[in-house]
């Protein structure tokens, strides 16, 4: 009798559990799940937004022609708050969620904590946005950029302030972080011994009134003031700056051009010299990108197209590789050739793309325009 409720109790528990494993596994073959991750919330929230809305509308479109490997896409969103804590315990959030790849981070501040975790799990990473060399110099397999780096960034800055400009005595602030910091010391380096940083110092992201270190660099007579840093401090230096009389240019990066920018300082962001990539409206293969989104989203960000692309290359890749393996796909992203709204994007053994041109925008009656390209971009 015993030995008949033991095998009966056996029976139950074995049904239970099979039934438990089929269903688990029918659930994480139902939809092919696909991260994106940046400042979804807070101060940055404006390029964390542009982020999610490129890969979002990449993803809808995919999921129009049927999704990838007879599945849907699914995105998962997290918030990375561009702080680096926060970025590693969201990648970790996505890597158990089951994600097949990401679409991210944002800040190179918070991409380059949380792409240990994803090299951890083998995810492939695709920043769209992250500019920092580090980045890429890690020796991982698994990320890749669509964008540029800041060597490449802040030597069109320098060159364009040395041989275009041909000032020789400049102001170099940055906000502290990874990409502020970094970017600022590209353009020092770059400048070399041709033009000479006359004062140089961090700011507080976060902080709001910059006007000690403001009028401490009035004081040396620069020729030009540099940042390096995001719209929201930006935006209020060159505001503050005005409206301590120092009236020289003020010149930024990728962090800084986006309308943002131009709501927070008003008249004083006029003149602003921001190295970027060139304007997508030129290329033909922008056209059907710019009309969706438009009616989707409204204006694109500087950082719209560079996401859609990324999860465009995610899926092409998933799709080339037959399978969600994040080895896999990043072996194939490594050796294919894209062609996406940004054109045609190839990969270096370090996930770097092969062309990534920075030229030089201005704003002019509150608008960004391309101002100044050095020989290569114009090609
Ligand atoms: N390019 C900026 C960064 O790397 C957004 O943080």
């Amino acid at each position: 009798m015993k030995n008949r409720y033991t095998l009966l109790s056996l029976g139950i528990i074995f049904l239970l559990l099979s039934m438990f494993i089929l269903n688990s596994c029918a659930k994480k073959e139902e939809t092919i799940k696909i991260g994106v991750a940046g400042p979804m919330t807070g101060d940055q929230s404006k390029m964390g937004m542009d982020v999610k809305n490129g890969a979002e509308l990449a993803i809808k479109e995919w999921n129009q022609r049927g999704g990838a490997l007879g599945k849907k896409i699914e995105l998962l969103v997290e918030d990375d708050q561009h702080d680096p804590k926060q970025a590693v315990a969201v990648a970790n959030k996505l890597v158990n969620a089951g994600i097949a790849g990401v679409i991210g981070h944002f800040n190179s501040s918070a991409s380059i904590p949380a792409s240990s975790v994803y090299n951890k799990a083998k995810i492939p990473m695709i920043t769209p946005a992250s500019t920092n060399p580090q980045f890429t110099e890690q020796g991982f397999t698994n990320v890749f950029r669509v964008c540029g780096r800041d060597d490449q960034q802040g030597l069109v800055a320098a060159t364009f302030v040395a041989n275009i400009l041909k000032l020789r005595k400049v102001a170099v602030i940055h906000d502290k972080t990874t990409y502020g910091q970094g970017l600022a010391d590209e353009f020092v380096k770059a400048m070399g011994n041709k033009v000479e940083v006359i004062y140089y110092s961090g700011i507080i992201q976060g902080d709001k009134d910059f006007r000690a270190v403001l009028t401490a660099l009035k004081g040396r007579k620069p020729q030009l003031l540099y940042f390096g840093g995001i719209y929201t401090e930006g935006g209020l230096l060159i505001k503050q700056a005005r409206e301590l009389g120092l009236n020289i240019p003020f010149m930024s990066g990728d962090g800084v051009i986006d309308a943002k920018f131009v709501e927070i300082a008003g008249p004083a962001s006029e003149g602003s010299y921001l190295t970027f990539s060139p304007d997508p409206a030129h290329l033909p293969s922008a056209k059907d990108f710019l009309t969706s989104y438009r009616s989707n989203y409204g204006e694109p960000g500087p950082y719209s197209i560079y996401s859609y692309d990324a999860a465009n290359v995610m899926l092409n890749a998933i799709t080339t590789a037959q399978t969600i393996e994040g080895e896999k796909i990043s072996t194939v992203i490594h050796a294919m050739k894209h062609s996406g709204a940004l054109g045609e994007m190839q990969w270096d053994k370090k996930g770097d793309v092969l062309k990534s041109p920075y030229i030089v925008w201005t704003t002019r009656n509150g608008k960004f325009e391309e101002h100044w390209k050095p020989v290569e971009a114009a090609q």
